[in-house]
């Protein structure tokens, strides 16, 4: 060998040295950089969130801007609050025993929010659509077993429905009641209710379905879309529903929210409340979160929007889930797997659906 490839030899090792106090370097800034983030984002004052919106408003000024400080405004309001602001002190009063089996959970469980009063609705929804999940037949198909049925009830003064309740508590064993006032302006606590009983009495479930007592369900299409849909949901958990994409928050009439509530112009995208389906692995984070966001009265809004956005759930759009302006349904529209839920049903027209989805004679 000679003496310049020798050089070259030595050289080579230098280098490698180099490389190795370069890569330990490098190695004890990261972990020192990483730790030093994770300790200031662990303080759960501020976690950063890519989505800024176009418009951004802070109480009644609105701008179009690349803003920071108002987008950072917008951000900031989805951070959980420091401290509980709706503590949930309620307890269920009356629920269903059998509803969920352990050794064999069901697939989904459906929650119907309904008024006291709402007797006849009940007694519709459990005779046709809802009959399914306990094993009556929608034509040619059976999923008994697969979901269950229950109705969210709050409490009343009126004495004579409060017993009539009781009656259809023993009779049906569906009910979930819980012990705040049944009013209307209170439907965002009955529909967390449901989530939190579902995510107590039926933590292996995979879906919630909430539907109105005003909503057909083809519950077989919907089972079937659901088990087809398993990979859209990771940990952070998905909501499946017809998605609002732009609403317009209404500062007076039946929907008025407070701007000390939500003070911007637009909701977060959101599913209409008529039907939406939550996966249960994100129930408790729901749960959990609202006891750290301001309600506000628009049910669907408050939980598929604004909760979803603060847990960093999915919104996945349905073709065939309804929305509050959509028509009233065509029994051809089931019979023809065309819909998933229909919205504007009476109970008598619920009756009337089931007749012709299973007559034999219908032509559609
Ligand atoms: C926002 O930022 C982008 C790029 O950073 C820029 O092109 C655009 O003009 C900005 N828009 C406004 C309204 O400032
Ligand atoms: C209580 O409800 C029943 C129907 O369940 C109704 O007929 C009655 O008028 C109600 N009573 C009061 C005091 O509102
Ligand atoms: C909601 O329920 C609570 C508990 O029963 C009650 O105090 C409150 O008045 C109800 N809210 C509205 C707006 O009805």
């Amino acid at each position: 060998m000679d003496g310049s490839s020798m050089k070259t030899i030595r050289n080579c090792r230098i280098n490698y040295r180099t490389l190795a106090v370069l890569v330990c370097v490098i190695l004890i800034v990261g972990i020192i950089y990483t730790k030093y983030f994770h300790f200031r984002n662990s303080g759960k004052t501020w976690r950063p969130i890519d989505l800024v919106p176009l418009e951004t408003c802070v109480g009644s000024t609105c701008i179009l801007s690349n803003d920071t400080s108002a987008g950072m405004k917008y951000a900031l309001y989805f951070q959980p609050r420091k401290t509980k602001v709706n503590e949930f002190v309620y307890r269920f009063i009356n629920q269903p025993t059998d509803t969920c089996d352990p050794m064999s959970p069901p697939v989904l469980i459906i929650i119907v929010p309904s008024s006291p009063s709402h007797i006849e609705e009940r007694k519709a929804i459990r005779s046709t659509w809802g009959s399914v999940s306990h094993g009556e037949k929608w034509p040619l198909q059976n999923i008994k077993g697969k979901a269950k049925l229950v109705f969210l009830l709050g409490i009343t003064e009126n004495i004579t429905t409060l017993q009539k309740i009781q009656d259809e508590v023993n009779e049906h064993n569906d009910i979930v009641q819980c012990n705040f006032l049944d009013t209307y302006q209170n439907l965002s606590l009955k529909i967390l209710s449901g989530i939190r009983w579902t995510y107590l009495k039926c933590p292996d479930v995979k879906y919630i379905l909430k539907a109105d007592d005003d909503t057909f369900v083809n519950l077989p299409l919907l089972v079937a879309t659901l088990e087809g849909y398993y990979h859209k949901v990771d940990r952070n958990g998905a909501i499946f529903g017809n998605i609002n994409g732009d609403a317009k928050v209404r500062r007076r009439g039946m929907w008025k929210v407070n701007e000390i509530d939500y003070p911007f112009p637009h909701f977060p995208p959101y599913a209409y409340g008529n039907t939406y389906v939550i996966s249960a692995n994100i129930a408790g984070r729901i749960f959990s979160a609202s006891e750290y966001m301001p309600y506000i009265p628009i049910e669907d809004a408050y939980i598929t929007g604004i909760l979803a956005k603060v847990i960093d759930a999915r919104l996945v759009f349905v073709s065939g889930f309804t929305f509050w302006l959509d028509y009233k349904p065509n029994y051809c529209d089931f019979v023809n797997d065309n819909r998933i839920s229909a919205t504007k049903v009476s109970f008598k027209y619920m009756f009337y659906l089931w007749e012709k989805i299973h007559s034999s004679e219908v032509d559609c």
